[in-house]
């Protein structure tokens, strides 16, 4: 399995970060090809509503997000960890969220395949600092539609409230537990049946 794990936060050994690096951890039980990529130390551009993707299939801009594109044809798995701003994700995230507009131009106007006619899966790992009952709603909405664009499926996420402070999720191992044992579970079982998740459309 070939991972791309995504972190969305600026804040560099925040929350997020802790997170994403408990699921890392589990997913050493069996050493797949893994990426982790931090978006904040991208430099990159949203789209820019040029349209040419709509012909070529390709991004025209030229940045980070040029290196990226392979990886997330290649990913079997991406993992976005990232915290709720705003009731939604941080720029740097919904800026690469909309690169994802030239793969939605492939698939849905150039009717191309995916290039290596993978269906791959996405994962949230989500947090926020209130207990909002609609806090991922508009995150996970996004995610799934992104995941659509290349040619994949939101298969669910683990999602935790109450959570703020730079480093407070150590004080909650029960939640590095269950991001860890995820980590375990994408590497051990093919079936995503088997992933401890929540599933549920508005988490
Ligand atoms: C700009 C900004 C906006 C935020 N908006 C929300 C919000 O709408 N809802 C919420 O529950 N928490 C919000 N938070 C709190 C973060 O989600 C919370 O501090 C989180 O633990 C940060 O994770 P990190 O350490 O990975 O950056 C916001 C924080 C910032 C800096």
């Amino acid at each position: 399995m070939n991972i791309l794990a995504i972190h969305g936060s600026p804040r560099k050994g925040g929350n997020s970060e802790i997170l994403l690096q408990a699921f890392i951890e589990g997913t050493k039980s069996k050493n797949p090809k893994l990426e982790k990529i931090s978006l904040y130390e991208l430099k990159f551009s949203p789209c820019i509503a040029c349209g040419e993707c709509e012909h070529s299939g390709e991004c025209v801009l030229r940045d980070d997000m040029t290196e990226i594109y392979p990886k997330i044809l290649s990913a079997d798995l991406l993992v976005v960890s990232t915290p709720i701003f705003f009731y939604s994700q941080p720029s740097m995230l919904q800026a690469f969220f909309e690169r994802f507009q030239a793969l939605w131009a492939s698939k849905y106007i150039l009717h191309l395949s995916h290039p290596f006619n993978k269906t791959p899966r996405g994962i949230l790992l989500a947090l926020g600092a209130t207990k909002g009952k609609k806090l991922f709603e508009a995150l996970v909405r996004t995610y799934k539609f992104v995941m659509d664009a290349c040619w994949g499926k939101y298969v669910g996420g683990l999602f935790f409230r109450g959570i703020d402070k730079k480093g407070e999720i150590l004080e909650h191992p029960d939640i590095l537990e269950k991001a860890k044992n995820l980590g375990k579970e994408v590497v051990l079982f093919e079936d995503e049946a088997n992933w401890n998740l929540e599933r549920s459309p508005t988490p």
